[in-house]
């Protein structure tokens, strides 16, 4: 297991898998990875000869007052978790290789409108962030292929739309979301829990399920679902930012024909911003 922190030390190992004519997949992620980043590896393997795994905790994506600070650095845990895994390569690059000429002389790479609304609304400034980087990673590893999880089912779509825009010449494959036993995504932040907070964290995915499995059997009072499952939750002890059944395309709201849905949901539990989601296609 390679673990590089530099850009010219990263030229010279692609530069080499290139003479050997193997492709090179992306996972891109803020570390302490757990079974879900782990999962993006394997599927990450499946389509290039060659894995990355970038690691890096982006500070452009955090707001004022966010957990940019608190975040946990483990690269050691996460290179021993990696070496038992499929990837190839760590690349854990230090401020000044992911930003040259500093945070405030950064060029800004920005998705409009599918950004505004949710996470975006919730945490301004954060897809800016997040494209920014992403596309700093995309120029550094060069790679085929790039994979990101549907947890985090709006950054993929804006992921989505950046590449495509940009004309990016990169697959970008979306991986479906690894859970605990109980139905709880798995996330780096769920380690904010108290335990009395841990044990009501799965009724997320409980209620998400439930909106899922209405939709499917044809049900279509949106905004009704939307309503009954803010207050399942508020009661429970959450703090919803939002809980919305959206285009699974393109995050608009839907018509009852909509054939292919996704139910959005984040919601605050103590110190822990949790997000998930649930696609149904009829
Ligand atoms: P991070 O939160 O570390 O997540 C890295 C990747 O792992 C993302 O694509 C995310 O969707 C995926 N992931 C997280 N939890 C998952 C789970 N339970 N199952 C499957 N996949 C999961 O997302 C980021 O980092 C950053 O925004 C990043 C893209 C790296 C840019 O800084």
């Amino acid at each position: 297991m390679l673990v590089i922190h530099s850009k010219q030390d990263l030229d010279e190992q692609l530069a080499e898998w290139r003479r050997q004519d193997d492709h090179v997949a992306l996972v891109a992620t803020m570390g302490n990875l757990h079974a879900g980043h782990l999962s993006l590896v394997e599927l990450a393997r499946e389509h290039a000869e060659r894995v990355v795994v970038s690691i890096f905790v982006n500070p452009t994506q955090f707001g004022v007052g966010e957990d940019f600070d608190q975040y946990p650095r483990t690269l050691e845990r996460d290179t021993r978790r990696l070496k038992t895994s499929a990837a190839d390569l760590i690349f854990a690059p230090d401020i000044e290789t992911m930003y040259p000429f500093g945070l405030q002389d950064a060029t800004t790479v920005s998705v409009p409108r599918i950004t505004e609304n949710f996470c975006g609304a919730s945490r301004p400034g954060h897809f800016d962030g997040v494209t920014s980087v992403v596309a700093r990673l995309f120029a550094l590893t060069q790679p085929d292929t790039a994979v990101f999880g549907q947890k985090d089912y709006q950054q993929q779509l804006v992921i989505r739309h950046m590449s495509l825009d940009l004309s990016l010449p990169i697959t970008i494959l979306t991986a479906e979301t690894v859970r605990e036993d109980d139905g709880l995504a798995m996330s780096s932040r769920n380690q904010y829990l108290t335990d009395e907070e841990r044990a009501t964290a799965p009724l997320l995915y409980q209620v998400l399920s439930g909106v899922g499995a209405k939709l499917q059997s044809g049900v279509r009072n949106f905004e009704e679902l939307e309503s009954a499952s803010l207050k399942t939750l508020g009661d429970a002890g959450f703090d919803v930012e939002y809980f919305s059944i959206r285009r699974a395309q393109n995050l608009e709201i839907p018509d009852r024909d909509c054939d292919e849905l996704v139910v959005l949901v984040a919601a605050k539990l103590g110190d822990a911003r949790l997000i998930d989601n649930t696609v149904v296609t009829i």
